[in-house]
């Protein structure tokens, strides 16, 4: 198992570690004693009458297990803040991973995944690291500690647990191949159950439109059941195992007091030390019992500490530079040469030998049918992905050797499925600049056109959105996040259909605001209508990944069959704008 990952903990919580060792060895010692003090006790104490000898003894085993106990407490604190944050430590440092991930490396892994890997699969490594404090070093100290005191009562005998002990340890090591398997799938179960639950969530109202509930049931209820059957399956095993492993160790109790029993008849061997034996195979008994837990224990650990290893080790799909270019002041000249771009290697081309050009202050318009790559080509842009081939420059750099902060500051984007936060209305406008005044959010509010229903609400601009902005209208949504992405004052702007859900009307507003307030940006805008794009310096007519037309909206009325079939269809043969 490649633990490499974990050194970084192990050395930061090494002294608590050792600390929490040494009571625990400490607090087994005690233990091991017990038996020992009574088989003393019995045999030179009460057999002889000796009533002061059994009372020192007697003391001396209330004091033995007074100080245990004192050892497992503070054994227990130590061991319980040492994995809380080391459970804590590593879920920062997986969030934090995960969220230099690139695009690329999240469709691979799902975000259901990483949910799991997150929680899950974090509580099980800190269950491990607690256990590791307590039972781990208990059980094996305890065990052969307790076959240790048995030779020393009785060498002969003692070769009972000798001889139980490694018929115990290929039942163990038989269970540990069976189960791994079975933790790994039970984690996998675990991701389904959760990414079903997160798409049922997330599209919550679409369920209750399309009157899909039973349907969504009976998916959850398949995902949960082969989570159910798998888990079961894991208890299964451990089920079996543990019974088996008493069974052998209590035939070497019978054993004990049969052979005990024979010495004690002739005479060679005294009642007290028969007691102390039982005794200490009882402990080697417990010891091998906790051991089973252990290795179940660790087995899932183990298959979670996978699961978390394969983030860390996963790298960025993306490839940064380590020594970026210094990104000053731009302008926004924006080109893609030759690129071409695809999702996954095996599948086909999404976007192919896409080449143009916008100058500082222009407006791009982009048109194309669903699917014909729009959204796919803006993403290359703040390097959300990656072209495969070909390049796209920004006032003449690669977008690959400009740092990602660099990159993305200059960039503003409003996505085509808008995502708002949890928050005020004002904190989310500020997402696009934290240190944005009241009077800039409120500019940006206005050339978005959202001002005027910002101030509708009750609570102004701290009205409280909830999660993605449930308590807002389609339109509303995307006028806020216009705003938001605004108030960054970027090189480039990307609306990506950002205006789709809003009336012509607002939607002209919209565009002669910005024109105005954003006179140096260079706009790169994606839309359905015709009339959005009409007034642009340059338009791109997108059909399935390639550039069927690249001009202005007279040349490409002239040029481009594609466009002048979109514009016909939208707007008749006259071409009038229904919506002015
Ligand atoms: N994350 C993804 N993984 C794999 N394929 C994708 C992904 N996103 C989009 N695609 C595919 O890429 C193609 C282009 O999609 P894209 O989203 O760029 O279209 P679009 O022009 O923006 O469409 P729309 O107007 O509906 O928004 C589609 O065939 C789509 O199936
Ligand atoms: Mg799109």
């Amino acid at each position: 198992m490649d633990i490499g990952y974990l050194r970084k903990y192990i050395r930061k919580y090494k002294k608590q570690f050792l600390i929490a060792l040494t009571f625990i060895i400490l607090e087994t010692i005690g233990d091991l004693i017990q038996p020992t003090i009574m088989a003393n006790i019995i045999d030179k104490g009460v057999k002889r009458g000796d009533m002061d000898y059994v009372l020192r003894l007697g003391l001396m085993m209330f004091l033995l297990t007074g100080i245990g106990a004192v050892f497992a407490v503070t054994r227990n604190i130590v061991s319980s803040k040492v994995s809380q944050r080391f459970g804590a430590d590593l879920r920062e440092d997986l969030y934090i991973k995960i969220q230099g991930f690139s695009f690329q490396n999240i469709d691979k892994f799902t975000d259901a995944s990483l949910i799991t890997r997150l929680t899950n699969d974090v509580n099980q490594m800190q269950n491990f690291a607690h256990g590791s404090m307590r039972i781990f070093v208990k059980a094996p100290v305890l065990g052969i500690g307790a076959v240790v005191m048995a030779f020393i009562l009785n060498p002969r005998m003692a070769l009972i647990p000798l001889g139980v002990i490694p018929m115990v340890i290929i039942i163990i090591s038989m269970n540990l191949k069976i189960s791994y398997p079975i933790f790994m799938k039970i984690q996998k179960a675990l991701d389904k159950v959760n990414g079903v639950m997160r798409e049922y969530l997330a599209g919550i109202r679409v369920v209750k439109a399309f009157n899909r509930f039973s349907y969504e049931k009976d998916r959850f209820k398949d995902v949960n059941d082969n989570l159910k059957d798998r888990t079961l399956k894991g208890m299964r095993i451990i089920a079996v195992f543990n019974p088996i492993v008493a069974l052998i160790v209590n035939i070497g109790i019978v054993l004990v007091l049969w052979y005990g029993g024979l010495n004690v008849h002739k005479g060679d061997m005294e009642v007290g030390k028969i007691m102390a034996f039982v005794n200490y195979m009882t402990q080697v008994l417990f010891s091998l019992i906790l051991m089973t837990r252990i290795l179940n224990m660790f087995i899932r650990a183990k298959a979670s500490s996978d699961r978390i290893r394969e983030v860390f080790a996963t790298e960025n799909a993306m490839k940064i530079l380590d020594n970026p270019m210094e990104f000053e002041e731009g302008k926004g000249r924006l080109e893609f040469k030759d690129v071409y771009f695809k999702y996954h290697e095996s599948s086909n081309w999404v976007l192919e030998d896409i080449s143009f050009s916008v100058n500082p202050g222009e407006t791009l318009a982009i048109i194309g049918s669903t699917g014909s790559g729009k959204s796919s080509l803006i993403n290359l842009i703040p390097r959300f992905y990656d072209a495969v081939k070909g390049n796209i420059t920004i006032d003449n750099i690669d977008v690959k050797d400009i740092s990602l902060n660099d990159l993305r500051d200059k960039i503003a984007i409003v996505p085509q499925k808008v995502l708002l936060f949890t928050g005020s209305i004002s904190e989310n406008i500020k997402w696009g600049s934290e240190k944005a005044s009241v009077g800039e959010v409120e500019k940006v509010a206005k050339i978005a056109k959202a001002h005027d229903f910002i101030l509708s609400f009750n609570d102004g601009y701290d009205t409280y959105l909830g999660q993605g902005g449930v308590n807002l209208s389609g339109g509303q949504k995307q006028r806020i996040s216009i705003a938001r992405a605004l108030i960054k004052r970027p090189n480039i702007l990307i609306l990506d259909d950002s205006t789709s859900a809003v009336d012509l009307i607002t939607e002209r507003s919209i565009r002669g605001k910005l024109k105005e307030y954003l006179k140096e940006t260079t706009t790169v805008l994606i839309a359905q209508r015709i009339t959005s794009v009409m007034d642009a310096e340059k338009i791109l007519v997108l059909d399935r990944g390639k550039i069927v037309g690249q001009g202005s909206h007279e040349e490409l009325m002239e040029t481009c069959d594609v466009y002048k079939d979109i514009y016909h269809s939208q707007l008749g043969k006259e071409g009038v704008d229904f919506g002015s």
